[in-house]
C-alpha cells in the first residue's frame, strides 16, 4: 500500500491528487478562469496562477485524503509536455517537497499519463484495459492512436499533421464567438441541434493519420459567406452549426480509429484526453464498440481533462519499478 501525490500544472489547471495504489482518494483541480477574457491561455498568467494555487491545492488534497505529508511514498509530477513557465512551478514544487520530506520523486509524460488515466480504480471492482490495446488521445494540442504494450512501452502509430481534434473545436468556437476552451460549449449547444444540418468536407490523409485545419478553414469561409446573407446567420443556426462541426470531427475521429483497429487486429480499445469528454465522441465510440465487437474503455468525466490522478496513476508504474528522477530534472515544452 503506497500514497503516491500527483501533481499537474502543464497548462491552464493545477491539480493534486493522492492515490493509494490504483485507487483515488483526491482529485482537485483549481482551474483559472483569468484566461477567458483573453479568448485562449496566457502562459505569463497561467504560470502566476499556478504559483497562487499549487499550496492550497496540495493541502487540501491531503486534507481529502485524510492523511499528512509523512504519508507520502513518492511524489509524481508533470515534466512535459505543456507550457514551460506552467511546468516549472509543478516541478520546482515537487522537488522542494521531495527535498524537505526526503521523499522520492517520479517525472511523468503527460500523454501517457493521459493513457494511463483508464488504470485509476475508483474501487476495488473497477475494470481496466488489457495489453495490448489501441487509445485514441484527443487532446487540445495532441490527436494520436497509440497501441499501448504496456504503462512503459507506448507506439504512436497515427498521428495529426496539423491542428489536434481540441483545436478542431476551440477555433470553430472561436469563429462562432463563444468563448474559451470551446469544445465543452460546442457540446452543450449540440445537444438542441441537428447533426446533419450542415456538411464539411473531410480530409484525405494517408494510414491513420489525422487533419484538421482544412475542416476549420472550410467552416470559417461557409460561416463567412453565410454571414453575407444574413448577419444573423449564426445567431439563427447555433445549435445546428454546433451539432454539425461536432459530428464532422467525431466521424473524422472514427474513421481511422476504425481502420486501426481492424488492420492492428486489436480489439481493446480506449479514449482519453480532454476530448474524451465530448458526448457525441463517447455515444460513437460506445455504439461502433458495441456493433463490431469492441471492449471499450471510456475514461469518467472528471479524468478526461488534465488532472492530476491521472499523474499519480502513471507515477504508480513507475513506483511499482522504483523508477525515481533526480533532484537536478527540469521540464521539457515539447
Ligand atoms: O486534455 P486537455 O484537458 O488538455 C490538453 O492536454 O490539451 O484537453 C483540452 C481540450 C480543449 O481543446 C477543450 O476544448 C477540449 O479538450 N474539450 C472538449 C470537451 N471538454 C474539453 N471538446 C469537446 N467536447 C467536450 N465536452
Ligand atoms: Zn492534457
Amino acid at each position: 500500500m503506497a500514497y503516491i501525490l500527483g501533481i499537474e500544472s502543464s497548462c491552464d489547471d493545477t491539480s493534486a491528487a493522492i492515490l493509494n495504489d490504483q485507487q483515488v482518494c483526491a482529485n482537485l483541480i483549481a482551474n483559472q478562469n483569468i484566461h477567458r477574457a483573453y479568448g485562449g491561455v496566457v502562459p505569463e498568467l497561467a504560470s502566476r496562477a499556478h504559483q497562487q494555487s499549487i499550496v492550497p491545492v496540495v493541502e487540501a488534497a491531503l486534507k481529502k485524503a485524510n492523511i499528512t505529508v509523512h504519508d507520502l511514498a513518492a511524489i509524481a509530477f508533470t515534466r512535459g509536455p505543456g507550457l514551460l513557465g506552467s511546468l516549472l512551478v509543478g516541478v520546482s514544487f515537487a522537488k522542494a517537497m521531495g527535498l524537505a520530506l526526503n521523499v522520492p520523486l517520479i517525472e511523468v509524460n503527460h500523454l501517457h499519463a493521459h493513457i494511463l488515466s483508464h488504470f485509476i480504480k475508483e474501487n476495488a471492482d473497477s475494470q481496466t484495459p488489457e495489453f495490448p490495446f489501441l487509445c485514441l488521445l484527443i487532446s487540445g494540442g495532441h490527436t494520436q492512436i497509440v497501441l499501448v504494450k504496456s504503462p512503459f512501452s507506448m507506439e504512436i502509430i497515427g498521428r495529426t499533421i496539423d491542428d489536434a481534434a481540441g483545436e478542431a473545436f476551440d477555433k470553430s468556437a472561436k469563429i462562432m464567438d463563444l468563448g474559451y476552451p470551446g469544445g465543452p460549449t460546442i457540446d452543450r449547444l449540440a445537444k438542441e441541434g441537428n447533426p446533419k444540418a450542415f456538411t464539411f468536407a473531410e480530409p484525405r490523409i494517408k494510414h491513420y493519420d489525422y487533419s484538421f485545419s482544412g475542416l476549420k478553414t472550410s467552416f470559417l469561409y461557409f460561416v463567412r459567406d453565410q454571414l453575407k446573407k444574413d448577419h444573423a446567420f449564426i445567431e439563427k443556426n447555433k445549435a445546428d452549426l454546433c451539432a454539425s462541426i461536432q459530428q464532422t470531427i467525431v466521424q473524422i475521429l472514427m474513421k481511422k480509429l476504425c481502420l486501426a483497429v481492424k488492420e492492428q487486429n486489436i480489439r481493446t480499445v480506449a479514449i482519453a484526453g480532454g476530448v474524451s469528454a465530448n458526448s457525441a465522441m463517447r455515444e460513437a465510440i460506445e455504439k461502433t464498440g458495441q456493433r463490431l465487437g469492441w471492449k471499450t474503455f471510456i475514461p469518467k468525466n472528471e479524468f478526461t481533462t488534465d488532472n492530476a490522478a491521472m499523474i499519480a496513476i502513471a507515477g504508480y508504474f513507475k513506483y511499482l519499478k522504483q523508477d525515481f528522477c533526480r533532484q537536478d530534472v527540469v521540464p521539457y515544452a515539447r
